[in-house]
Parts: structure tokens; sequence; C-alpha cells
């Protein structure tokens, strides 16, 4: 079965000019030649501590910065010649901060309809049955349409987030520490939103983030970063029952027993 997902030797730096009249031209490497894949309709998790470039990785995937390498999104490569309306519906992301993601003074139905103005698909009516479809999707009922999106609780604004994202019907999601910054039961409701797109809609899911137990309750297989490098890949269970690099190991010795997700001791279904 052909990936979802495939990266192949990828590495990406940041170009930036060191200070003063001369401006010399200074190359940060970030990412070292990463391959993964990810299998259609799998959640495949990226942990690692911060700066390490798990970002950075999701950036490139999104077409966003320059690398080298190659990146192969079903079937399609990404990069400056890719047809860019395809990728659309190939790749979206959700990020940390909902509050950032969304213009406060517009309606969700508004916002919610964005990506399929900007791609001209649909007529006005079809464009609203597609807004509905979403909401109910994403577990909230029509009338939030109307709601502006400064009316709305932080949990409902990172779920019209998630909305935007399924507008086109992509096949991979890059969720980048997409729980991070909501509270406890909040994030726990939004973890349980992506488990369910994920069975109902078959989605396939690069889910980033720092927080291990919650990478292993949501995840089929991981990798862990360091420095811009994958030390470690497997099944959830391999990486957290068997983890082989000694940064694995130091990363997990790390994680409190008691999981700040809201989730009890991990436990997989
Ligand atoms: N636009 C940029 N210009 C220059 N350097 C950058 C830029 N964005 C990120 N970096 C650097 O690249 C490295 C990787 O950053 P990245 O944001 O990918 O890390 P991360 O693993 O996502 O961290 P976090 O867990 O804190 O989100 C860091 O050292 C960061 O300072
Ligand atoms: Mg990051």
């Amino acid at each position: 079965m052909e990936n979802l997902l495939s990266v192949r030797h990828l590495s990406s730096s940041y170009v930036t000019r060191s200070l003063g009249s001369f401006g010399r031209r200074i190359e940060k490497p970030v990412l070292h030649r990463i391959n993964l894949e990810i299998a259609p309709g799998e959640i495949f998790g990226l942990v690692g501590e911060s700066g390490c470039g798990k970002t950075t990785l999701g950036k490139c995937v999104l077409g966003l910065i320059d690398y080298s390498g190659e990146i192969v999104i079903d079937g399609l490569r990404q990069g400056r010649k890719a047809d860019h309306r395809e990728m659309a519906r190939r790749v979206q992301a959700v990020f940390q901060d909902p509050s950032a993601s969304l213009n406060p003074a517009w309606k969700a139905g508004w916002i919610l309809e964005e990506p399929l103005r900007i791609n001209r698909m649909g007529n006005g009516a079809e464009r609203r049955k597609r807004v509905d479809e979403v909401l109910e999707l994403v577990g909230l009922d029509p009338s939030y349409k109307n709601r502006r999106a400064h009316e709305l609780s932080v949990g409902q604004k990172q779920r019209i987030c998630i909305g935007c994202a399924l507008m086109l019907r992509p096949r991979l999601i890059i969720a980048d520490e997409a729980i991070s910054a909501l509270d406890v039961s909040v994030g726990a409701q939004i973890l349980n939103l992506f488990r369910e797109l994920h069975h109902n809609l078959g989605l396939g899911m690069l889910f980033i983030s720092h927080n291990l137990n919650l990478v292993y309750y949501l995840c089929d297989r991981i990798a862990v970063m360091k420095d811009g490098r994958i030390v470690e890949q497997g099944s959830a269970e391999e990486i957290y029952g068997n983890p082989q690099a000694p940064y694995t190991k130091a990363l997990l010795e790390a994680v409190p027993d008691a999981p700040g997700t809201g989730l009890s001791a991990p436990t997989k279904n």
C-alpha cells in the first residue's frame, strides 16, 4: 500500500543575518536527513524536547519552508512546483493557539467557508452545506456558525480550527501541539475529537507534542527527535515498553507517573 506521507533524507536550515552593517548570512541547520513514513489512516506521533525541530518538520511537510530531500504526500511531491490546491486537499494543519488562528470579529461560518472561497470551490449554498457538515464533525451544533470567534471558548475555537482543516477533506492532518495550550479537561475533549475523526474519517495524522503520555495514548507509531535527528521510531508499545535509544529512556524517565493530560496512567484501547 502506498504511504500517505513519505519523508526521505529531509534536511532544512534557517538562514539569518548576523548583526552589523555587513550582515553575513548565517545558515543554521535544523533538520538532518530525516526519514519517516505514515501509512494511510495512521496516527504518527513526533516527540522531542523544545527546539529540536518538530515544528520545522511540520512546516516542511506543509510546504511552508525550503528543504532538501523528498516529501511525498499521497502520491504528490511537496515543493515549489507543487499544485497548491491539490496539496491543500491532501494536508492541513492545526496549531497550538486557536485564538491566534482566528479573526475574532469574523463569524465561525465565514471562517469555516474561507478555505472553499480561497480555492473557489462550490457555490454559496454548497459552501454553507459543507460548513454544517463540518460543524457536526467537530461536535458543534449548526447555530455556532453565527457566533463570532471572540464569543467562543478556547475549546470551541480549537474545534473551529480543526473544522477549517477538515473543510477540504484532507487525508493528512498535522496537529502541532494542538492540545498543549488547553486546560486539562478541554485538552482531553479535543484529544477525543482527534480520535473520533481518525476513526470516522480514516484521517492520517502527524501529531506533534512534547507530551509523551499524550502521544502514547493517541498514536499508533512514534518517532523521537533530538537535535534535528530521529533517534528512534517504532510502535507506541515498543517506544514506551522497550525504548532503545538512551535519549528516549531519558525522556521517559522524565515523564511523571500521573500524566498531566487529564488521562489517568496511560492505557491504550
Ligand atoms: N524562523 C526561524 N528563523 C531562525 N531560526 C528558527 C526559526 N524558527 C525556528 N528556528 C530555530 O530552529 C530550531 C527548531 O525550532 P522548532 O520550532 O522546529 O522546534 P520545536 O521542536 O517545534 O520546539 P517546541 O517544542 O518549543 O515547539 C530552534 O533552535 C529554533 O530556534
Ligand atoms: Mg514547535
